[in-house]
């Protein structure tokens, strides 16, 4: 049976879903720094088993990131992405309630962006909401 479970910082399980996506684990000591430092996170189980992630990082009240959003292939398509952004957004709508201010942003692969605007997000192309940038070196 599907269910889901708050700020599990599992090492394993994360590289494991991490590497199902293709996105190639990251060494376990960086995944456990990267977990420890999580501010949320929802973790979706078939039983026993980890089908799906994904984490909030930030500051707890003017800025947080969605991250890692990631559904085992062989479970994708069946609204396991859905109940972990609707368990993730009900997270930022409590700190909204402390900031009407607050931020809340993501970076979404290519070609992933409708599976985001579902949820409301929009493409930053307003100078009142900043230009999206990445360092590159
Ligand atoms: C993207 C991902 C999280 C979606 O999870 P999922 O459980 O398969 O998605 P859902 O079943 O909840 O689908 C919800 C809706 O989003 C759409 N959708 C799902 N995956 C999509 C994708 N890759 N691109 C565009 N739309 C997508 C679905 O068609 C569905 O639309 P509907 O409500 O009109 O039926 C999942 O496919 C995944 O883990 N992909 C690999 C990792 C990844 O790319 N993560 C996102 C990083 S930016």
């Amino acid at each position: 049976m599907i269910n889901i479970k708050e700020n599990i910082k599992n090492v394993k399980e994360f590289n494991l879903l991490y590497d199902a996506v293709g996105w190639g684990a990251y060494d376990e000591r960086i995944t456990k720094k990267a977990l420890d430092n999580t501010f949320y996170s929802v973790s979706v189980y078939d039983d026993k088993k980890i089908v799906g992630y994904g984490r909030i990082i930030g500051d707890a009240i003017c800025f947080l990131y969605i991250q890692d959003i990631m559904v085992k292939p062989e479970y994708q398509g069946n609204k396991i992405g859905t109940m972990i952004m609707k368990k993730i957004l009900e997270r930022t709508s409590e700190i909204k309630k402390e900031n009407p201010d607050l931020r809340v942003y993501l970076g979404a692969s290519k070609d992933r962006e409708k599976f985001y605007e579902k949820f409301g997000f929009i493409k930053r192309t307003d100078a009142n909401l900043g230009y999206g940038m990445i360092l590159n070196k």
